[in-house]
C-alpha cells in the first residue's frame, strides 16, 4: 500500500501522459514554447485569475511573490504556525522576519485574532514594519479569506495565498490561488496537482506584477529579452515536459479527482467520526484534501495507533511534528508573547492516512480496521 499511489494515477491517464511526454520530445524544445504558454492560460482559467507565471516549485513561486512585492530587511511577513517551512523560508533569505501566529482549532489554519494580535505586537514594538500575510490552505483546506482579507487591508499588508496544497479547493465558489495581490502553488509530485519532478506556479490579477514576476523569473530580463538584465533575478522556470504532463492531470483534477478525494473523506469521516477528530471543512468550502489528517485524543493515543499501523504496513505521516516558531531555525526569535496554543495542541495529535483519488474502497477499509483495532485495543 501507498501513501499517496501515483502509479494508480499514472495508470488512469497513461495514454494523455505518455502523448504529453511524446510530443515534447518530437519537438526537443524542453525549455518554454506551446505546453508552458498553454498550461499557464488554463491554470489561470482555472484559479479565475488574470495571470499565472509558471516556474521552478512553489518554494521559487513564494519567493518570486516576495520579491516582486518588494519584501527585504526590516519588513515582518506574518504566516500560520502550521505550515511547511517553505511558506515563509524565501521572506527570510530576502532578510524579512517571519512573524508566526496561531491557527484555527477547526481549519488548522492561520488565527485572524491571532494574526491581528501579532500585528499590533510588532507595531507596538516598533522595530519591523509588518508588510505580507502568507495565508496557507493547510491539508488542501481553504483559509477563512473573509476575515483574513480585511485585517490585511486595514493595516495596509499585501495578502499571498500559498495554495500548495489546495490546488483544486474553492473557498465560496472561488477557486484556491484567486486569493490575495498574489497567490502561490507547487506542482511537486505527490500534490493535488503534481507534475514529475520539481514545478510551479504564481497567480495575480495586476499586469504589471506580471511583467516583474516575468523578468524576475528569468535572470531580471528586460524589454531587449534574457541579455538585457535591469534587475536581479533567478532562474526558475517550469520545463516543457513537466507543463506537458500537467495538462491531463489538470483535466482530471478539474473532471473527477477533487470529486473522488470528496468520496475517500467522506468514508474516512463516517468511520471516524465520534472516534477521533474529523477534518472540518467550512460550509461553502471544499477541501482538496492534500492530507487526511485526523486529531487523536493526546500524544499517547496517536503512538498507540501510529505503531499499529506500522506493525500492519499502512503507510501514514505526521504532518507536521514541530509547530514553525519552535524549530530551530527560529526558536530564538520574538515571538511577542503569543502562546500558540493550537498550534501546539495540533502537533502533539496530529497523524495523516493514505489519501488519494484512486484509493480503493477496499483497500481504504482495511485502513479503517486497522485504526479502529488500535482504537479498540
Ligand atoms: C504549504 C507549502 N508551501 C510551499 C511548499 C513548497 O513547494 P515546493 O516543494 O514545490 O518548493 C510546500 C511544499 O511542500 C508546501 O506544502
Amino acid at each position: 500500500m501507498e501513501f499517496i499511489d501515483l502509479k494508480a494515477q499514472y495508470q488512469a491517464l497513461k495514454p494523455e501522459i505518455d502523448a504529453a511526454i511524446q510530443s515534447v520530445l518530437e519537438t526537443m524544445h524542453f525549455i518554454g514554447g506551446t505546453p508552458v504558454t498553454e498550461l499557464e492560460k488554463e491554470l489561470a482559467s482555472f484559479a479565475g485569475r488574470e495571470h499565472c507565471i509558471t516556474c521552478g516549485n512553489g518554494t521559487d513561486a513564494l519567493q518570486l511573490a516576495f520579491m516582486a512585492l518588494g519584501i527585504g530587511a526590516g519588513d515582518a511577513v506574518f504566516c500560520p504556525d502550521i505550515t511547511f517551512i517553505a511558506s515563509v523560508e524565501p521572506a527570510c533569505m530576502l532578510g524579512a522576519s517571519p512573524v508566526f501566529c496561531d491557527v484555527e482549532m477547526d481549519t488548522y489554519n492561520l488565527s485572524p485574532e491571532s494574526l491581528e494580535r501579532q500585528i499590533n505586537a510588532v507595531l507596538a514594538e516598533g522595530k519591523l514594519t509588518p508588510k505580507a500575510v502568507v495565508a496557507v490552505d493547510i491539508l488542501g483546506n481553504p483559509c477563512g479569506y473573509d476575515e483574513i482579507t480585511p485585517i490585511c487591508e486595514k493595516y495596509g499588508l499585501a495578502l499571498i495565498e500559498d495554495a500548495a496544497q489546495s490546488f483544486g479547493a474553492s473557498y465560496k465558489g472561488k477557486r484556491a490561488g484567486s486569493f490575495g495581490r498574489i497567490a502561490t502553488t507547487s506542482f511537486f509530485p505527490v500534490k493535488p496537482l503534481g507534475c514529475y519532478g520539481d514545478g510551479g506556479a504564481v497567480f495575480t490579477d495586476d499586469g504589471d506584477l506580471d511583467k516583474l514576476i516575468r523578468s524576475l523569473c528569468v535572470h531580471g530580463k528586460g524589454p531587449g529579452g534574457k541579455y538585457d538584465n535591469i534587475r536581479i533575478g533567478l532562474n526558475s522556470r517550469l520545463d516543457a515536459l513537466q507543463a506537458a504532463i500537467l495538462q491531463p492531470k489538470l483535466k482530471a483534477l478539474r473532471n473527477w479527482e477533487t470529486d473522488a478525494r470528496q468520496t475517500v473523506a467522506k468514508r474516512y469521516n463516517a468511520a471516524f467520526a465520534g472516534k477521533l477528530v474529523t477534518p472540518y471543512v467550512a460550509e461553502g468550502c471544499v477541501s482538496v484534501y492534500a492530507q487526511y489528517a485526523l486529531l487523536a485524543k493526546d500524544t499517547a493515543q496517536r503512538e498507540q495507533i501510529l505503531s499499529h499501523l506500522k506493525e500492519r504496513e499502512i503507510p501514514y505521516m505526521v504532518y507536521y511534528p514541530t509547530p514553525q516558531h519552535a524549530l530551530p531555525v527560529y526558536r530564538e526569535r520574538p515571538q511577542y508573547g503569543e502562546p500558540f496554543q493550537n498550534a501546539n495542541d495540533y502537533c502533539a495529535r496530529v497523524f495523516s492516512l493514505p489519501m488519494y483519488p484512486y484509493l480503493e474502497e477496499a483497500e481504504q477499509q482495511v485502513i479503517i480496521d486497522t485504526v479502529l483495532e488500535a482504537l479498540n485495543s
